[in-house]
């Protein structure tokens, strides 16, 4: 969606101080590009029910794209996975230093809550997305998987702590995505359990695709340092790189017929964004 680029440029954080670099530090990742997913996710699923709510949402996709992006610029940093590229520019630690990365993810973490809480609308939606965020994005989520990731790198975890590890690592927020769009136009709460579950699903099939990548692509490529995963629970080390690409065949196959009994505005929605997820067993 152009429309998402535009409104990201158009709302980069205003920040009036003698600092010669940190206005700067904080939007070179948001600017650098990336597939917005998340975000996406979230206006498409508004999209496909209240088309006038859009506008007011951006704001709620633009916190989920802030959040996620200082996730990213923690994960690069040397005492994480110490890469130095990432949406085809130098991280953050490479291009000033750390304490500028370590600050620049603190600001934008924080800055995406701010976003949820002004967003125009009633006050216990706002509440709700805070929530959401807060749920999927931290203690009990993305923060979580990555404690997971590191905590236990050389270290052979079993199959289903590997999901579990991806699970909050990455799925949990494209699942939020979709609950907080859902959450904007009001859907039921049995609707939005769906969606939160079609979502994990997806999200866990996104971070093994993002493991054949690591395994498979080159860096210029990716746009982002791979051939890394050496030490870390992926699937492909665990179950190798044809017994991975398997497995998300077959989520793949599992999320269509999931997929087929939403609404078919939502279906409608949703298709660009996820059909190369989708029928990736039919490539
Ligand atoms: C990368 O996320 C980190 C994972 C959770 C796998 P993306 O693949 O969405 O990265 P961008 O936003 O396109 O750069
Ligand atoms: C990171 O997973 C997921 C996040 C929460 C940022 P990876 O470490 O596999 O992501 P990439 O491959 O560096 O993008
Ligand atoms: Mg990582
Ligand atoms: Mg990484
Ligand atoms: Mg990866």
């Amino acid at each position: 969606m152009q429309k998402f680029e535009q409104y990201l440029e158009a709302n980069l954080p205003n920040i009036e101080t003698f600092h010669p670099i940190y206005e700067k530090a904080l939007a070179d990742m948001l600017l650098a590009g990336g597939k917005r997913f998340r975000p996406l996710l979230l206006l498409r699923v508004v999209e496909a029910y209240e088309p006038l709510l859009v506008e007011s949402a951006m704001a709620a996709a633009l916190a989920l794209e802030y959040f996620h992006t200082y996730s990213l610029i923690h994960d690069d940093l040397p005492a994480m996975d110490d890469s130095p590229l990432r949406r085809g520019h130098s991280t953050l630690h490479t291009t000033y230093d750390e304490a500028t990365a370590i600050l620049a993810g603190d600001a934008l973490n924080t800055h995406s809550f701010l976003l949820l809480s002004q967003a125009a609308f009633r006050s216990d939606v706002r509440i709700r997305l805070v929530e959401i965020l807060a749920i999927n994005g931290g203690t009990h989520g993305m923060v979580l998987g990555q404690a997971i990731d590191l905590y236990f790198e050389n270290i052979p975890l079993e199959l289903n702590q590997i999901k579990e590890l991806h699970v909050n690592k990455t799925a949990k927020l494209i699942a939020a995505s979709l609950q907080m769009g859902a959450v904007i136009v009001g859907l039921s709460k049995g609707v939005q359990d769906e969606l939160y579950d079609f979502g994990i699903k997806l999200g866990l099939l996104f971070q093994i695709q993002d493991d054949i990548i690591d395994e498979t692509q080159s860096s210029q490529e990716a746009g982002k340092t791979t051939g890394s995963d050496s030490d870390k629970n992926s699937f492909i080390n665990l179950l190798g790189l044809n017994k991975s690409i398997e497995q998300a065949d077959d989520l793949a196959q599992k999320l269509e017929v999931q997929f087929n009994q939403f609404d078919d505005n939502l279906q409608q929605a949703l298709k660009p964004l996820i059909t190369q997820y989708l029928h990736r067993h039919k490539g």
